[in-house]
């Protein structure tokens, strides 16, 4: 197996330490009163039985919310873990992966894992989805849309072109979609060779319950419950998951602040002299051409302020920044405010 940079997801915060964390796109809201009395109700002595192993209940509110069948949905202990089940499921070693980069580091990591060959294909600097991807021979494709760290969309004709060239799968990875206008679940069920995959960590606020969902044809997601922990997903968080699908009002209300401090941090950091693509996720990429920003997140770290620093070739002079509140965007913008003028 080749060996590959340990996933780091981002440091923690130390206990008891008032931090903004702007570094791992977390939503900055709480979840759904909703999912709080799910979680409530439910902590009691039926904790000793086992979880559904197939989600039942959580797969047919997905049904209902998302128009595809519930035999096309399955439930995962949050999109990393049916990421790494679409791969052990389809790679065999020598296999290849491929995506485009910058994106979502782990993929390169599980490829590594199944022992399969990645693929990287580099983005255009306008983040448009590379013409050499879909003649990559891969078995699998991964594409993160809106894409990590970029927060660029790929509009659903370049997608379905996509899966139309390429002879594997294309799983496309939409963690980041409902902060977008446009996805790609009209082409579940239409395309067989077409994966999309939700979480419920980001736009419904419940990264700490790591739940995640994948749409595709029930003859693939056949192949990865044979591959995939009998108990995958704990009672509580079959529950809540599907007490946060009962009140999509409560999450569209949380995106729709998002986006607005989304437009607002942007054009602060654009004032700033950063250049920003603009961001359908809740992050934004902020670049400052040549300017190493890896003192710039240690300064803000000092400062209380995490936000993400990728120490590559092609992101040295860039800043990930997840969206938190007004109050959290102002201190940040404050702090930069005065890094850059010093
Ligand atoms: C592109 C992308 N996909 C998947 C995930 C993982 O989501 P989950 O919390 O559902 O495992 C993340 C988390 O940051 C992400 O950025």
């Amino acid at each position: 197996m080749r060996a590959v940079a340990p996933y780091v997801p981002g440091e923690q915060p130390a206990a008891g330490r008032r931090v903004i964390k702007l570094n791992t796109n977390e939503n900055p809201y709480p979840p759904s009163p909703r999912v709080l009395e799910a979680l409530r109700d439910a902590a009691d002595g039926a904790v000793r039985l086992y979880p559904d192993p197939e989600a039942r209940a959580l797969r047919h509110r997905a049904s209902e919310v998302y128009g595809v069948p519930a035999d096309h949905i399955m439930a995962g202990n949050g999109s990393d873990e049916l990421l790494a089940l679409l791969l052990r499921a389809t790679v065999d070693p020598g296999d290849r992966v491929a995506f485009p980069v910058p994106t979502y580091s782990l993929y390169e990591t599980l490829v590594a894992v199944q022992g399969g060959e990645a693929v990287q294909v580099n983005f255009p600097d306008d983040w448009s989805v590379p013409r050499s991807l879909a003649s990559a021979g891969a078995r699998v494709t991964f594409l993160c849309n809106p894409n990590s760290p970029s927060g660029t969309l790929a509009p659903l004709d370049v997608v379905e072109a996509l899966a139309h060239e390429v002879r594997g799968l294309v799983v496309v990875d939409e963690a980041y979609v409902d902060f977008a206008d446009g996805d790609a679940m009209s082409l579940v069920g239409r395309l067989h060779n077409v994966v999309v995959l939700r979480t419920f960590s980001k736009s419904f606020s419940l990264a700490g319950l790591r739940a995640g969902l994948a749409f595709g044809h029930p003859e693939l997601l056949a192949g990865l419950r044979t591959v995939k922990d009998s108990y995958n997903l704990n009672r509580l968080t079959q529950l809540a998951a599907e007490a946060a699908l009962s009140d999509l009002p409560h999450m569209l209300t949380n995106v729709s602040r998002i986006r607005t401090t989304r437009a607002r941090l942007t054009a602060s950091l654009r004032e700033l002299g950063y250049r920003v693509p603009a961001s359908h996720a809740n992050f934004v990429l902020a670049r400052r051409s040549g300017v190493d920003q890896a003192p710039v997140a240690a300064a803000l770290a000092e400062r209380g302020v995490l936000v993400r620093h990728f120490p590559t070739a092609r992101l040295q002079d860039a800043l990930r920044i997840t969206v938190g509140t007004d109050e959290e965007t102002d201190v940040l913008v404050g702090h930069l405010r005065a890094l850059v003028a010093s």
